[in-house]
């Protein structure tokens, strides 16, 4: 799995099974490798570039896949032969969701060929495509795992990813008629990386500990600026991407705060209120009754920034918010952990999706296999 925010390849190694009808995963390694500038050079030429770009991108970053996989085994003392399977989400190129009248597109890139000529074994890829040849978003796809997983029969709990963009998963107590909502909120980290790396040159990738925001303020102007934006009122189901909230957008930013005369460091708490914000409104408004979730629980790289995690909290009051660890999972390890589920139920020819919550017009079994 490589994410919106072009920080690195993570693999998972996951064993799954199924007992009494319950689907079991246990991560038993993760490993996250972190891409050289080189290569974001590479992912970002080909983000941008024409038919040649992207061509050498899908063939390199499924050699950079292989190599992380790989490497993953390795340090896990496991052979490739002992594998199932492989699931690779690929790296996002371009994601439109489904408009007026008109179908959604998705690309991800990543080519499994390589995957399976390299480790030998069967390879999953290209989850999203199915769900939107059905009409869907082809996003969010973590929720049914999502309620595979972790739903409990104690109380409703709220599955929030925040990585380049936030997506959040309701889970009704298990054995409730309650639908499972799951949507978007909107940026994650994309847009406090993007501010981050303009307000300083490009010296700094992330704002590290929440240091920046930590130092500045929040600008309520700014934030009421940006929290007019259309996506943040528009009802589930909904997905976004880079597309929406990339760089063009934290140039925006940038030029709006400089007009408030705001500080870097300013700015940077501002974006980051915006995600916290987002995230407590879109509780607000879309979960079922209006009611907010019994608990809150983090996964994902926006995790590790303490001021994004105090913020959340303060927005969300008296929501109890823990991270994914609470319940024994590596938070960084979740997405690319579903991936590998989902090759799962791929294998036994079950549906990945939930169309409730992608729009789909029905279950779909999701990805396409590529043989050892
Ligand atoms: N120590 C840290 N302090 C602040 N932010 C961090 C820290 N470590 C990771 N992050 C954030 O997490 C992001 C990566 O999160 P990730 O879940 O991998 O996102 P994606 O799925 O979009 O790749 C980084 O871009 C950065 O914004
Ligand atoms: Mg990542």
């Amino acid at each position: 799995m490589s994410g919106t925010s072009l920080d690195g390849v993570d693999a998972a190694l996951v064993q799954v099974d199924e007992r009494d009808g319950r689907l079991g995963a246990y991560v038993e390694a993760f490993r996250s490798t972190a891409y050289e500038s080189e290569q974001r050079t590479a992912i970002k030429r080909g983000l941008e570039g024409g038919p040649a770009e992207l061509c050498r991108l899908n063939v390199e970053l499924g050699g950079w896949f292989a190599d992380a996989a790989l490497r993953l085994l390795a340090s896990a003392g496991v052979a490739p032969a002992e594998l199932a399977a492989v699931g690779s989400h690929g790296q996002t190129i371009w994601h439109e969701p489904p408009g007026a009248g008109a179908v959604g597109a998705t690309l991800q890139l990543g080519e499994p060929a390589v995957i399976a000529e390299r480790l030998g074994v069967p390879v999953i890829s290209d989850f999203r495509t199915r769900d939107i040849a059905a009409g869907g978003h082809g996003a969010p796809l973590v929720p049914l795992v999502d309620q595979l997983i972790f739903s409990t029969p104690d109380g409703r709990r709220a599955l929030q990813n925040i990585g380049g963009i936030a997506n959040v998963t309701l889970l009704p107590p298990e054995g409730s008629s309650e639908p499972v909502v799951a949507f978007d909120t909107g940026p994650g980290v994309a847009v406090i990386d993007a501010v981050v790396e303009l307000v300083s040159d490009g010296a700094e990738r992330y704002d590290l500990d929440g240091r920046r925001a930590s130092r500045g303020r929040p600008s309520e102007k700014l934030l009421a600026l940006l929290l007019a934006d259309d996506y943040f009122a528009q009802a589930p189901p909904k997905s976004t991407g880079r597309e929406r909230y990339g760089a063009a957008y934290a140039e925006e930013v940038l030029r709006k705060g400089r007009e408030l005369s705001l500080s870097a460091d300013d700015l940077v708490a501002t974006v980051t209120a915006l995600t916290a914000r987002t995230i407590a409104d879109a509780y607000r408004d879309f979960f079922a009754g209006a009611a907010l979730p019994d608990e809150c629980i983090v996964s994902g790289g926006g995790a590790r920034n303490p001021k994004l995690m105090q913020m959340l909290v303060e927005a969300i009051d008296p929501v109890p918010v823990t991270d994914l660890s609470a319940l024994g999972w590596d938070p960084d390890a979740k997405e690319a952990a579903v991936f590998a589920i989902l090759a799962h139920l791929h294998l036994a020819g079950r549906p990945g999706n939930l169309p409730s919550v992608t729009g789909a017009a029905g279950p779909r079994v999701l990805g396409k296999l590529t043989p050892p």
